[in-house]
Protein backbone atom coordinates (compact mmCIF):
# COMPACT_ATOMS: atom_id res chain seq x y z
CA UNK A 1 0.00 0.00 0.00
CA UNK A 2 2.98 2.53 0.95
CA UNK A 3 4.93 1.53 -1.79
CA UNK A 4 1.83 1.81 -4.67
CA UNK A 5 1.30 5.59 -2.50
CA UNK A 6 4.81 6.31 -3.06
CA UNK A 7 4.55 5.38 -6.61
CA UNK A 8 1.72 7.26 -7.61
CA UNK A 9 3.14 10.59 -5.89
CA UNK A 10 6.05 9.68 -7.83
CA UNK A 11 4.02 9.37 -11.20
CA UNK A 12 1.90 13.07 -10.06
CA UNK A 13 5.63 14.77 -10.13
CA UNK A 14 6.93 13.62 -13.17
CA UNK A 15 3.47 14.16 -14.98
CA UNK A 16 3.34 18.05 -13.42
CA UNK A 17 6.95 18.36 -13.74
CA UNK A 18 6.70 17.21 -17.74
CA UNK A 19 3.83 19.72 -17.76
CA UNK A 20 5.54 22.37 -16.76
CA UNK A 21 8.18 22.11 -18.87
CA UNK A 22 6.48 21.49 -22.07
CA UNK A 23 5.25 25.11 -22.51
CA UNK A 24 5.94 26.57 -25.36
CA UNK A 25 7.74 29.88 -25.83
CA UNK A 26 5.63 32.23 -26.66
CA UNK A 27 7.19 34.48 -29.79
CA UNK A 28 4.66 37.41 -30.50
CA UNK A 29 7.45 39.38 -32.41
CA UNK A 30 7.36 39.34 -35.54
CA UNK A 31 9.96 38.20 -38.48
CA UNK A 32 11.36 41.80 -38.70
CA UNK A 33 12.03 42.30 -34.87
CA UNK A 34 13.38 38.63 -34.48
CA UNK A 35 15.93 39.55 -37.19
CA UNK A 36 16.97 42.48 -35.16
CA UNK A 37 17.46 40.85 -32.29
CA UNK A 38 19.03 38.32 -34.61
CA UNK A 39 21.75 41.46 -35.58
CA UNK A 40 22.72 42.39 -32.49
CA UNK A 41 23.21 38.94 -31.50
CA UNK A 42 25.54 38.24 -34.74
CA UNK A 43 27.41 41.33 -34.72
CA UNK A 44 28.30 40.80 -31.11
CA UNK A 45 29.32 37.85 -31.58
CA UNK A 46 31.84 39.20 -34.39
CA UNK A 47 33.63 41.29 -32.04
CA UNK A 48 33.87 38.96 -29.17
CA UNK A 49 35.30 36.26 -31.28
CA UNK A 50 38.11 38.66 -33.05
CA UNK A 51 38.95 39.59 -29.01
CA UNK A 52 38.94 35.83 -28.31
CA UNK A 53 36.73 35.75 -25.61
CA UNK A 54 35.94 32.21 -25.55
CA UNK A 55 33.12 32.38 -22.99
CA UNK A 56 31.33 35.26 -23.73
CA UNK A 57 31.62 34.25 -27.88
CA UNK A 58 30.30 31.24 -26.80
CA UNK A 59 26.99 32.57 -25.26
CA UNK A 60 26.14 34.99 -27.66
CA UNK A 61 26.30 31.86 -29.77
CA UNK A 62 24.21 29.80 -28.01
CA UNK A 63 21.90 33.03 -27.73
CA UNK A 64 21.77 33.42 -31.47
CA UNK A 65 21.47 29.59 -32.17
CA UNK A 66 18.44 29.38 -29.73
CA UNK A 67 16.53 32.40 -31.29
CA UNK A 68 17.25 31.05 -34.71
CA UNK A 69 15.44 27.68 -33.35
CA UNK A 70 12.50 30.14 -32.04
CA UNK A 71 11.98 31.92 -35.66
CA UNK A 72 12.40 28.63 -37.32
CA UNK A 73 9.87 27.17 -35.11
CA UNK A 74 7.12 30.22 -35.92
CA UNK A 75 8.04 30.92 -39.41
CA UNK A 76 6.64 28.14 -41.21
CA UNK A 77 5.71 30.37 -43.62
CA UNK A 78 5.72 34.59 -43.84
CA UNK A 79 4.78 36.63 -46.83
CA UNK A 80 8.34 37.51 -47.61
CA UNK A 81 9.70 34.33 -47.49
CA UNK A 82 9.89 31.90 -50.16
CA UNK A 83 10.83 28.57 -48.07
CA UNK A 84 10.03 27.30 -44.31
CA UNK A 85 12.51 29.20 -42.09
CA UNK A 86 13.56 26.17 -40.85
CA UNK A 87 14.69 24.57 -44.45
CA UNK A 88 16.94 27.83 -45.04
CA UNK A 89 17.98 27.26 -41.26
CA UNK A 90 18.98 23.65 -41.32
CA UNK A 91 20.93 24.80 -45.31
CA UNK A 92 22.66 27.85 -44.72
CA UNK A 93 22.82 28.27 -41.40
CA UNK A 94 23.22 25.24 -38.63
CA UNK A 95 26.25 23.93 -40.52
CA UNK A 96 28.59 27.46 -40.02
CA UNK A 97 26.89 27.49 -36.43
CA UNK A 98 28.18 24.55 -35.67
CA UNK A 99 31.49 24.82 -37.27
CA UNK A 100 31.82 28.00 -34.94
CA UNK A 101 30.65 25.65 -32.04
CA UNK A 102 33.53 23.36 -31.91
CA UNK A 103 36.32 25.80 -33.13
CA UNK A 104 35.52 27.79 -30.00
CA UNK A 105 35.64 24.21 -28.29
CA UNK A 106 38.94 23.91 -29.44
CA UNK A 107 40.36 27.38 -28.90
CA UNK A 108 41.01 28.28 -32.35
CA UNK A 109 39.51 31.70 -33.00
CA UNK A 110 41.20 32.09 -36.83
CA UNK A 111 38.72 28.82 -38.05
CA UNK A 112 35.98 30.27 -35.62
CA UNK A 113 36.13 33.66 -37.61
CA UNK A 114 36.62 31.66 -40.99
CA UNK A 115 33.03 30.33 -40.37
CA UNK A 116 31.62 33.30 -38.98
CA UNK A 117 32.45 35.21 -42.34
CA UNK A 118 30.52 31.58 -43.81
CA UNK A 119 27.23 32.11 -41.51
CA UNK A 120 27.64 36.10 -42.39
CA UNK A 121 27.66 35.24 -46.27
CA UNK A 122 24.62 32.88 -45.82
CA UNK A 123 22.54 35.47 -43.71
CA UNK A 124 22.62 37.72 -46.58
CA UNK A 125 22.31 35.10 -49.18
CA UNK A 126 18.62 34.62 -47.63
CA UNK A 127 17.97 38.11 -47.84
CA UNK A 128 19.39 38.48 -51.55
CA UNK A 129 17.05 35.17 -52.49
CA UNK A 130 13.99 37.20 -50.85
CA UNK A 131 14.96 40.17 -52.07
CA UNK A 132 15.33 41.93 -48.48
CA UNK A 133 17.38 45.08 -48.61
CA UNK A 134 19.38 44.44 -45.79
CA UNK A 135 23.11 43.44 -45.78
CA UNK A 136 24.44 42.22 -42.17
CA UNK A 137 27.55 43.09 -41.75
CA UNK A 138 30.78 41.31 -40.51
CA UNK A 139 31.40 41.74 -37.00
CA UNK A 140 34.70 40.72 -36.97
CA UNK A 141 35.82 43.96 -38.94
CA UNK A 142 37.96 45.83 -36.81
CA UNK A 143 36.99 49.18 -39.00
CA UNK A 144 33.06 48.62 -37.27
CA UNK A 145 33.96 47.86 -33.91
C1 LIG B 1 15.41 32.32 -44.04
C2 LIG B 1 15.93 33.53 -44.60
C3 LIG B 1 16.73 34.43 -43.71
C4 LIG B 1 17.90 34.14 -43.07
C5 LIG B 1 18.65 32.82 -43.06
C6 LIG B 1 18.29 35.36 -42.40
N1 LIG B 1 17.38 36.34 -42.62
FE1 LIG B 1 17.46 38.25 -41.93
N2 LIG B 1 15.71 38.68 -42.86
C7 LIG B 1 14.94 37.79 -43.57
C8 LIG B 1 13.71 38.44 -44.00
C9 LIG B 1 12.58 37.80 -44.78
C10 LIG B 1 13.77 39.76 -43.52
C11 LIG B 1 12.70 40.86 -43.68
C12 LIG B 1 11.74 40.79 -42.51
C13 LIG B 1 10.63 41.81 -42.62
O1 LIG B 1 10.87 42.90 -43.10
O2 LIG B 1 9.52 41.46 -42.18
C14 LIG B 1 15.07 39.88 -42.83
C15 LIG B 1 15.51 41.04 -42.24
C16 LIG B 1 16.68 41.17 -41.52
C17 LIG B 1 17.12 42.37 -40.87
C18 LIG B 1 16.42 43.73 -40.93
C19 LIG B 1 15.40 43.82 -39.81
C20 LIG B 1 14.77 45.19 -39.77
O3 LIG B 1 13.62 45.27 -39.33
O4 LIG B 1 15.42 46.17 -40.14
C21 LIG B 1 18.29 42.06 -40.19
C22 LIG B 1 19.13 43.00 -39.33
C23 LIG B 1 18.56 40.66 -40.43
N3 LIG B 1 17.57 40.15 -41.25
C24 LIG B 1 19.64 39.97 -39.90
C25 LIG B 1 19.93 38.64 -40.17
C26 LIG B 1 21.10 37.93 -39.67
C27 LIG B 1 22.16 38.54 -38.76
C28 LIG B 1 21.03 36.67 -40.17
C29 LIG B 1 22.01 35.55 -39.99
C30 LIG B 1 22.33 35.13 -38.65
C31 LIG B 1 19.83 36.59 -40.98
N4 LIG B 1 19.20 37.80 -40.97
C32 LIG B 1 19.45 35.45 -41.65
C33 LIG B 1 15.26 36.49 -43.87
C34 LIG B 1 16.40 35.82 -43.42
Amino acid sequence: MKTSLLISAIVCCVLLLAKCTSIEANNKKDLDENMLDMMMYHDNLGLYLRKADADYSSWLLEGMDSTLQVIAKKFDEHRKLSDPFLKSYKKLLAPSINDIRSAIRQNDFPAAITAYRLLTKNCNKCHLDNDIQKTVIDGTDPSIH
